[in-house]
């Protein structure tokens, strides 16, 4: 009797297991539901009744097969209810991801269903709004680079058809001309390292780099303009503060928070450099006594081509602020603006210190 009991124990087992390999093969949710469901009764039931037959001689055969038949049906109508409501939830989601494959951006799948499928379509929500995002960025951003390319080319035809006309010697323009060339090389250049900083391709050569070196020449580079328009130009660097970074870079960070600050400081302001660092971290401050930041600029400035109304006008293109973010970042640096106290903008960065800072 025990052998009887083993085998069939030992057969229901290795069918079972072979029925669940075979369920995996059904092509659809639906379908390996419904089996799943079958399997659950029968084979149970199939178990009993081979024990009934095997081990007791039952002769009730036709009670059972109808017990057997009615809990199948019901197994497989529960199942299939299950499966439709399972699958109605796929299909909203396969449906949401159809429309956004076909260009329909705002295309997002219902959160509702069972959990791990609510969760299925917040996740597939989140990624539909952020390729959004990143298609009105991109869009703005060709809108952007194309009228700041077309401004300068517009000055340059205008000027060269006057020269064809004769209306002007060579040389009244070749100064303007000049500027505007390098206003588009500026801009093509702003525009090439940020490519290069979104496709990660950007090569920085880190090394211990004395931040009053860079201080100083980023400082003479803006001196002159500074004496231009009376405003005072200060440094406060902690003794032998070095970074790990890249100097070139650092340069061009500092560069424009300076030409930032002095662009938005009035005649007789001051713009200041301060350098401090902790032995695992160093923070660079350029402060002014500008005319500070509204709120929206707070929030926005680091974004490619965002300009103030106010700033709009000015020669600058929006973009020193998005490729200094860039760059502090490639540095594994903050960056961050605020107002000061006693008014005008503070910009602030950090870099990694070297060792032995
Ligand atoms: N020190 C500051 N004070 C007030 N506003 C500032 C200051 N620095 C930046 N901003 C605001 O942030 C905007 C973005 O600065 P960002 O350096 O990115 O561009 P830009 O200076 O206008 O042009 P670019 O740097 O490409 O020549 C500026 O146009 C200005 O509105
Ligand atoms: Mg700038």
């Amino acid at each position: 009797m025990i052998w009887s009991a083993l085998a069939i124990a030992s057969a229901t087992l290795g069918v079972g297991l072979a029925l669940v390999a075979l369920l995996r093969w059904l092509p659809t949710v639906r379908l390996q539901l419904v089996g799943l469901a079958l399997l659950a009764v029968c084979l149970p039931l199939g178990a009993v009744l081979l024990s009934g037959w095997v081990m007791f001689h039952m002769g009730d055969d036709v009670k059972i097969l109808a017990v057997s038949a009615a809990s199948a049906a019901t197994a497989a109508v529960a199942g299939l209810a299950l499966a439709q409501s399972v699958a109605r939830s796929v299909e909203r989601v396969r449906r949401a991801s159809v429309s956004l494959a076909g260009g329909d951006l705002t295309a997002r799948a219902p959160e509702s269903g069972p959990a791990e499928l609510a969760d299925l379509a917040t996740s597939f929500n989140e990624m539909a709004q952020n390729i959004g995002r990143l298609f009105d960025a991109r869009r703005e951003l060709v809108a952007w680079a194309s009228h700041d390319l077309r401004t300068p080319l517009a000055n340059m035809q205008a000027m060269l058809e006057a020269l064809e006309d004769g209306l002007a010697e060579p040389g009244d323009y070749l100064p303007a001309l000049r500027d505007q060339v390098r206003t588009l090389s500026v801009l093509v250049d702003d525009l090439f390292e940020l490519a290069r900083i979104d496709s990660g391709q950007l090569t920085l050569e880190l090394r211990a780099t004395p931040l009053a070196d860079v201080v100083a020449s980023c400082l003479r580079g803006v001196a002159a303009e500074a004496r231009h328009r009376h405003i005072s130009l200060a440094s406060d660097v902690e003794g032998g503060v070095r970074a790990l970074a890249a100097p070139d870079k650092i340069e061009r960070v500092l560069f424009n928070l300076l030409t930032n600050a002095l662009r938005h400081t009035p005649s007789d302001g001051s713009v200041a450099v301060v350098v401090q660092g902790d032995g695992r971290e160093i923070r660079v401050t350029v402060e002014d006594s500008g005319e500070g930041l509204e709120p929206e600029a707070q929030q926005r400035m680091f974004e490619r081509f965002w300009r103030s109304d106010r700033a709009r006008s000015s020669r600058g293109a929006g973009l020193g602020l998005a490729i200094a973010r860039g760059l502090v970042e490639a540095h594994g640096g903050r960056i961050w603006a605020e107002n000061r106290p006693g008014g005008g903008a503070r910009v602030s960065f950090t870099l990694p210190a070297a060792q032995g800072t």
